[in-house]
């Protein structure tokens, strides 16, 4: 068989292996070319004695069908015995696969602090002691696949069981987090709830029963779980007789409690059936995902009667790359086939009032005037200046009045913990006016397919009162999860940096509370750039920078190296979000003047550009991409 699932140069710890499953997965494997340690204590079924026959004869049973393995008597509470085994005989180790297990079932009026500590102990505890002892082996090499074994007694609960369940779903969540911590070095950790004959079943299921859930068949679906070719983590399989499948959490629409009234016990008696509905589900798969429509609650967006502002994660602004993945993003919500219905939707306008407060500060929290002796920046922050004028970088703000609609739009469903900000393009005929009532339209340009998610492309016009305009903005909107509805794929992006070195470097210190500031400026209230709770749901260790901040950083820069610090010479700005920045980071932005046939053109020249990149330098890492500023 050519395509063959080949295990060669592998080792593998399978505990409990004297029998039952485990024995099915270490013949097969071995049969593959897995090295095995067979571990098992051979004990009875409740957890008394032990022996070393069980795992004697499996150890046997293998090197009799030309196989490798060593036998391990250890319990698995002692799990660095049975890993120093693996490392001991082979030298390294790759597949742990937590399978030993007993059962004291009782009733829990029953069932003694005994009958608990007991089932604990083999089954979490004991997976707990052999991955730990494991891990750092892992971890180090770049390379491992973990199998934990639950049990439908711990997905859904089952009478006598209260012990054993309680252990079983532990393993679950000692896998979901494993899987997120090992992810980035190629630790795969999943998670079974087998049905198979074996001596913990045939006290309860029928001997035709037993005879026919053969072990052997739950074993296939083992075996690729720890193959190299997988690349699934933190997922759970139901299996047995041949049948698989994988298990998700799903969660209804939920019902937006009015936070601007008083929360009581009636309004919830009021939303019960809402908050019992599954007609509109989502899928969550992470924290952030759990976290997501509390944000919005908390944003305003629904309960408090959807004033406005953007949802969780929208302006999540560290593009693609900035959030937890999930493994294997499935479909947010379903009706994936509406999607392109959505192109050409239009938002209800949204009109809103700025002044001179409103431009100093966004010019402050974008880091200008913070010399007190260059007083060049100062006519972007102190109005009694002659020459008090906007900052260009001010327009990318006005979207932000409508942008929260998108969660709304007919045949866009998604979760909006999903969303990313990929891409920002803000174009302006002439300077921004120091002060203005504007009103923004918007209209979803395109919907692009690009497999692993949906690109939106959302235009917004700015008019001042007399209907001239006088801003436009494009917002790339990332969704994860939402592509293959048979859209377009859309453009790739071209863009490449000039082989020499840049004209201007530009660095601006950051502050610490950078993000405090930018969230007053720009209306974007998103706690992820405030709160450090937040922070942590989504996976970073403090708060985050905003995207659109970083972008008037580096904005201000072009401005100041390539055109006076004169808006009047501003058309055009677009750049990419590849990753977050922490406030007190420093920016450095790297530019480069090219005419618009991308040679070099000295500062002054008619239709330069200037292309840029911005890093976070303490880390080394770009964080704005593909950046073009369009000057005349
Ligand atoms: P089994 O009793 O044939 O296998 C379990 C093995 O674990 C035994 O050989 C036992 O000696 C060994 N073991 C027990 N305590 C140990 C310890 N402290 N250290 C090392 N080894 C120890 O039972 P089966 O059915 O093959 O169970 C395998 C796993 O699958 C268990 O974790 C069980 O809870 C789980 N499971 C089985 C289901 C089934 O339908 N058979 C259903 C759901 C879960």
């Amino acid at each position: 068989m050519n395509n063959q699932l080949r295990f060669d140069g592998r080792v593998a710890v399978i505990t409990g292996a004297g029998g039952g499953l485990g024995r099915a997965y270490a013949l097969l494997l071995a049969a593959r070319g897995v090295a095995v340690v067979v571990n098992d204590l051979g004990g009875s079924r409740h957890g008394e004695g032990a022996a070393t026959s069980a795992a004697d004869r499996v150890v046997e049973e293998i090197e009799a069908a030309g196989g490798e393995a060593v036998a391990s008597y250890d319990s698995v509470e002692d799990g660095g015995r049975i890993i120093q085994t693996a490392l001991d005989h082979f030298g390294r180790i790759d597949i742990v696969i937590n399978n030993a297990g007993i059962l004291r079932d009782t009733s829990f009026h029953k069932m003694t602090a005994d009958d608990w500590e007991r089932i604990y102990r083999v089954h979490l505890y004991g997976g707990f002691q052999v991955t730990h002892a494991a891990w750092p082996h892992l971890r180090d090499q770049g390379y491992g696949r973990i199998v934990m074994t639950s049990s439908a007694a711990g997905l859904y609960g089952n009478f006598g069981q209260a012990n054993y369940g309680a252990a079983k779903l532990g393993l679950l969540g000692l896998a979901n987090s494993l899987a997120v911590e090992g992810q980035k070095r190629n630790v795969l950790v999943n998670t079974i709830a087998p049905l198979a004959g074996s001596r913990l079943t045939e006290t309860i299921l029928p001997p035709d029963m037993v005879a026919a859930l053969k072990p052997e068949y739950v074993a296939p679906l083992v075996a690729y779980l720890c193959h190299e070719s997988n690349s699934d983590t933190g997922q759970v399989f139901e299996v047995g007789a041949g049948w698989a499948a994988r298990l998700r959490w799903q969660r209804g629409r939920g019902a937006f409690l009015p936070l601007a009234e008083a929360l009581t016990p009636e309004a919830v008696a009021d939303q019960w059936t809402t908050i019992q509905n599954f007609d509109d589900p989502t899928y969550p798969e992470t924290p952030l995902d759990s976290f997501a429509p509390v944000v919005e609650n908390l944003q305003g967006g629904r309960g408090a009667g959807g004033q406005g502002r953007m949802g969780a994660g929208e302006t999540e602004n560290a593009g693609e790359s900035n959030l937890p993945r999930s493994p294997a993003p499935l479909p947010p919500r379903a009706a994936s086939g509406d999607i392109s219905d959505a192109i050409g939707h239009e938002f209800e306008p949204k009109t809103l009032t700025y002044g001179e407060k409103d431009l100093s500060l966004y010019a402050l929290s974008v880091g200008a005037a913070v010399d007190p002796l260059d007083a060049s920046e100062l006519p972007f922050v102190y109005e009694l200046n002659s020459s008090f004028r906007a900052l260009p970088t001010f327009g990318v703000a006005f979207p932000f009045s409508l942008l929260w609609q998108i969660t709304d739009v007919p045949g866009l469903k998604f979760n909006p913990a999903l969303l990313l900000h990929g891409e920002q393009y803000l174009s302006l005929p002439r300077p921004l006016p120091t002060a203005a009532t504007v009103t923004n339209t918007a209209r979803i340009a395109n919907i692009y397919d690009k497999g692993s998610g949906a690109l939106v492309l959302l235009d917004v016009h700015t008019a001042d009162e007399s209907g001239q305009e006088i801003a436009y903005n494009q917002v790339s909107l990332f969704i994860r999860g939402l592509g293959g509805f048979g859209g377009e794929r859309g453009p790739s992006a071209t863009w490449a940096l000039p082989d020499r070195a840049p004209d201007a470097v530009h660095h601006d210190r950051t502050n610490a509370n950078q993000a405090l500031l930018y969230r007053l400026s720009s209306g974007d209230r998103n706690p992820l750039h405030a709160d450090p709770a937040f922070a942590a749901v989504g996976g970073f260790d403090r708060p985050i920078l905003h995207g659109l901040c970083t972008f008037g950083f580096a904005g201000r820069a072009v401005l100041r190296h390539f055109a006076g610090n004169d808006p009047a010479r501003f058309r055009s700005i677009r750049a990419r979000f590849t990753r977050h920045v922490f406030p007190g980071e420093t920016l450095v932005t790297t530019m480069w003047a090219v005419g618009t046939d991308g040679a070099f053109a000295a500062d002054g020249a008619d239709g330069q550009r200037v292309l840029f990149q911005c890093k976070a330098a303490e880390r080394d890492e770009i964080v704005l991409s593909g950046g073009v500023v369009e000057l005349t």
